[in-house]
């Protein structure tokens, strides 16, 4: 007899595994279904996310971030440094503890949770009275049976067709995140978000960094006028940033790996590499899952195809995160899981898309939420703009770091605020006081009459409000 539970979660990455938790705290048997293997053979649930998504990539950027403040930043403050190096190998190390400490974390959350776990690959066998049996192929192989099913089986790395990932020389994220010696010539294709951050851990190690790109815009999802002094600051640090390519043969040699390809302007290059990285956008995981054996659908892109409450073509089935269409993002993931299990429970869970706040934590970082100058225009919304830059910002000046601005956008007549954009110093934690006022449809007059603590970066935040008004106080 299988194991029988309330819900079943094929999945535990940040859309998968917070929704067990969700689930369970509502009072459902639940089990969760994970695949991801660590070194030993063991569990590593957390997905793409905590195995070689946002966590390892973050503590890489700190750890080079580190190395080039020693570099370069230090000297200003007085701080004298010997001879600079690094050692990889002790990086990599810190970077897996971080990740095991996540893994670890969340089979103690299971257990506080009493969400069951299970390691192996989950899949449909069929449907029928009590629900879905799914098969869980591990050490040992079992079959368990749910009432309502939640895919979260996430996505991975597009390859280029013709160019096969050998995580030595090719890499997607994972061979990104692995690498063993700072290339002398490290390759990029995409510039857009992991392009961007690994491209910027490896140069601030040292590496010589080419980012090859299709599109003629440099981050064309960005508020225009942010992406332009990203731009203008990613090349000052000594990213060389080519738009507009057009990639033709790769040769990988084993050694090494040749790029062919035509520039902006119709010149061919041929350029060589000690590694390449290829991060050209993601696909979604669904070869495992066995999903003809229920009918459940996908849709022309191989999406799991879901309405707005992430309900599948199924009655009981429901998917979330990067295998369903919306943003590619761990934290939307998991707003879609915990809406899921709501939902449910007969709850209105519900997940704002126009809230949900993009970062690229390159430095300086690069935050927003809501819609850009562009977009604006496009729609025909009329707007009020204001921005202020860091350099007029007390606290930035202290830090040493006064790059970027932020930028808000607010409807002409009514003053709601309908994007703020920034990119400067810890934008990744100033972006949720503009998300908050979003959520909460505040003014940026709110923002501009809201007490800021001095000196702080989020001073920044308040005069780019007052800016809207063209009353700014310190600019
Ligand atoms: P995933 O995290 O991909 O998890 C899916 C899990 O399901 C995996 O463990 C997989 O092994 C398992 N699985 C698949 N099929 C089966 C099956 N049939 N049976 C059992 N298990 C299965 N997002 C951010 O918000 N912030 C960031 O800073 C950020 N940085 C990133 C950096 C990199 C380099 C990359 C690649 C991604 C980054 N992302 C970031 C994106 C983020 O990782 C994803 O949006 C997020 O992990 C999606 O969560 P998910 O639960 O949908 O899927
Ligand atoms: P991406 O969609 O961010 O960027 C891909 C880039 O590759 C685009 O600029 C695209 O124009 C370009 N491209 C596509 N085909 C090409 C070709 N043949 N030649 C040259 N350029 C080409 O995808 P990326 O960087 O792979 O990341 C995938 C997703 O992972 C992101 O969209 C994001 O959702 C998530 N992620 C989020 C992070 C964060 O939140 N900080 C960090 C890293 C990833």
């Amino acid at each position: 007899m299988s194991k029988q539970f309330d819900v079943v979660v094929i999945g535990g990455g940040p859309g998968g595994y917070i929704a067990a938790i969700r689930a369970a705290q509502l009072g459902f048997s639940t089990a969760c279904i994970d695949a991801w293997t660590n070194e030993k053979g063991g569990p590593a649930p957390g997905g793409t996310c905590t195995n070689v998504g946002c966590i390892p990539s973050k503590a890489l950027l700190q750890s080079s971030e580190h190395f080039e403040h020693a570099g370069h930043a230090f000297a200003d403050h007085g701080i004298q440094v010997g001879e600079l190096n690094i050692d990889v190998a002790k990086m990599l190390g810190r970077k897996n503890t971080i990740v095991k400490q996540n893994n670890d974390g969340i089979i103690y959350l299971f257990k506080k949770n009493k969400v069951s776990f299970f390691h192996g690959l989950g899949s449909f066998v069929k449907a029928d009275a009590a629900g879905y049996e799914i098969k869980v192929a591990g050490k040992v192989e079992e079959t368990i049976t749910g009432k309502h099913i939640i895919v979260a089986t996430g996505s991975n790395a597009r390859a280029l067709p013709g160019t096969p990932f050998d995580e030595q020389i090719v890499l997607s994220n994972e061979g990104a995140l692995n690498i063993t010696e700072v290339p002398k010539k490290l390759g990029v294709i995409g510039a857009g978000v992991i392009g961007l951050e690994m491209g910027s851990v490896w140069r601030r190690l040292g590496a010589d960094v080419t980012v090859l790109e299709a599109l003629p815009t440099f981050l064309g999802a960005v508020d225009e006028q942010i992406a332009k002094e990203a731009h203008k600051l990613f090349v000052k640090q000594g990213l060389s940033i080519n738009l507009g390519v057009k990639i033709g043969e790769i040769a990988n040699s084993g050694k090494d790996v040749s790029v062919a390809y035509t520039d902006d302007k119709g010149v061919e290059h041929k350029a060589v590499f000690d590694k390449l990285i290829i991060s050209i956008g993601r696909t979604p995981n669904t070869n495992g899952l066995n999903a003809e054996a229920v009918g459940l659908a996908l849709d022309e892109r191989g999406f799991v195809a879901v309405d707005g409450d992430c309900k599948t073509n199924l009655p009981n089935v429901w998917a979330v995160g990067d295998v369903v269409r919306g943003p590619m993002l761990a934290h939307k993931a998991e707003e879609e899981g915990v809406a899921v299990a709501e939902r449910i429970a007969g709850q209105h869970g519900h997940v704002n898309f126009n809230t949900i706040p993009w970062v690229i934590y390159t430095s300086p970082e690069i935050a927003w939420v809501g819609r850009t100058e562009q977009q604006l225009k496009a729609d025909g919304v009329a707007y009020k703009a204001g921005t202020f830059p860091f350099m007029a910002n007390g606290r930035a000046r202290a830090l040493g770091d006064t790059s970027g601005m932020v930028k808000f956008l607010a409807d002409a007549s009514t003053d709601e605020i309908l994007g703020v954009h920034i990119v400067g110093p810890m934008a990744s934690e100033l972006i949720s006081e503009a998300v908050v006022a979003m959520e909460f449809r505040a003014s940026s007059e709110d923002i501009a009459r809201i007490c800021h603590a001095h000196p702080s970066l989020s001073e920044a935040t308040k005069e780019a409000a007052l800016a809207v008004d063209k009353r700014s106080l310190n600019f």
